[in-house]
C-alpha cells in the first residue's frame, strides 16, 4: 500500500510560544479514511494545516507522496502546483475559505489557478454545482449564503479540482441533521471512489461511517492512540482520558 503522508516527530508552536503539536508521528496510506480526534485545542486543525503545506514543523519531518515537504520546496512553482493539485482542504470556518464575488467564481478559482482553460473550468464548475445541489446559488455572493450553504460552496471549491487527498476540518459541525446526513453520504462516495481522506471531528456517533481509523490526541498535543475506529470507540477509558466523552455519559459503554 502506498504511503500518502508520513509525519515523523512533528513539533509545532504558534509564535514559538504556544505548543500545538509535540512529537507527533503518523502515517496515512492511499485510500484510507482517518479521523483526528481530541479535545478543543489539542492540535487537530494545526495538523491538517501542516498536511496541507500551510504551516511547517519546527522539528521533525513531513513527507507527502514520497517527497519531503518544506517551505522552500513549496516556493518552487512546479512543486507547489503538483502538491496543490493533489491535496484539497476544507477549512473549519468557511468564511476563511470563501471570498470571491460569486459562488461560480469561487468554485472556478482553483481550476483557473491550476491552469485549466475557461471552457473546461466552466464545465467542471457546472458539474460540481449539480453534484452538491447548489446550482441555484451559483450567482449569489458568498455573504448572501447561510453557514451550511457556504460549507457546500467551500466543499465544491475543493472537489472541483478533483484532488486525490481531501482534508476536512470538522465537516459536520454547525450543519442541520439533513445536511449532516448528506455530507456523510458524500464522504462515503468519496471514500468508495478511492480518495484518501483525513478529517478532524468531534462527532463520535458518525465515526463508524466516517473513518476506518482514528488518531486520538491528548491535551499535551501528543498522539494517545492510533487504531481502527471500532477499537477506539470501545475504549471508554481512552475516550474519557482524551475528553471525548464526559464521565457521566452513557452513550458509550
Ligand atoms: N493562531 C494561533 N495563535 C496562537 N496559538 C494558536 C493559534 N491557533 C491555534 N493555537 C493554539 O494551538 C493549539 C492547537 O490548536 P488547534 O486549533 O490545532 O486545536 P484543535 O484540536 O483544532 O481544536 P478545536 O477542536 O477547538 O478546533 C491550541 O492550544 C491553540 O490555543
Ligand atoms: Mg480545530
Amino acid at each position: 500500500m502506498s504511503v500518502v503522508f508520513d509525519c515523523r516527530e512533528i513539533r509545532y508552536r504558534y509564535l514559538e510560544r504556544f505548543p500545538a503539536l509535540d512529537g507527533v508521528s503518523l502515517q496515512v496510506n492511499a485510500g484510507e479514511t482517518v479521523a483526528l480526534l481530541g479535545a478543543n485545542g489539542c492540535g487537530k486543525s494545526t495538523l491538517l494545516k501542516l498536511l496541507d503545506g500551510l504551516l511547517f514543523a519546527e522539528s521533525g519531518t513531513f513527507t507527502a507522496f514520497g517527497e519531503e515537504v518544506t517551505e522552500d520546496k513549496l516556493e518552487d512553482e512546479q512543486f507547489n502546483h503538483g502538491f496543490r493539485a493533489r491535496v484539497g482542504f476544507v477549512f473549519q470556518n468557511s468564511d476563511a475559505q470563501v471570498f470571491s464575488p460569486s459562488v461560480r467564481e469561487e468554485i472556478a478559482f482553483g481550476c483557473l489557478q491550476l491552469g485549466l482553460d475557461r471552457a473546461t473550468a466552466a464545465q467542471r464548475v457546472d458539474d460540481v454545482l449539480a453534484m452538491l445541489d447548489i446550482t441555484d446559488l451559483a450567482d449569489r455572493a458568498p455573504f448572501q449564503l447561510s453557514g451550511g450553504q457556504k460549507k457546500r460552496v467551500a466543499i465544491a471549491s475543493v472537489l472541483v479540482m478533483n484532488p486525490e487527498v481531501l482534508l476536512f476540518d470538522e465537516p459536520t459541525a454547525a450543519l442541520d441533521p439533513r445536511t449532516q446526513f448528506w455530507l456523510i453520504e458524500l464522504l462515503e462516495q468519496l471514500r468508495s471512489a478511492g480518495k484518501t481522506i483525513v478529517l478532524a471531528t468531534h462527532d463520535l456517533d458518525s465515526l463508524p461511517s466516517l473513518a476506518d481509523r482514528c488518531v486520538v490526541f491528548g491535551e499535551h498535543h501528543q498522539v494517545l492512540a492510533d487504531a481502527p475506529t471500532p477499537t477506539i470507540l470501545d475504549d471508554r477509558d481512552l475516550l474519557l482520558a482524551a475528553n471525548l466523552i464526559h464521565a457521566r455519559s452513557t452513550s458509550r459503554a
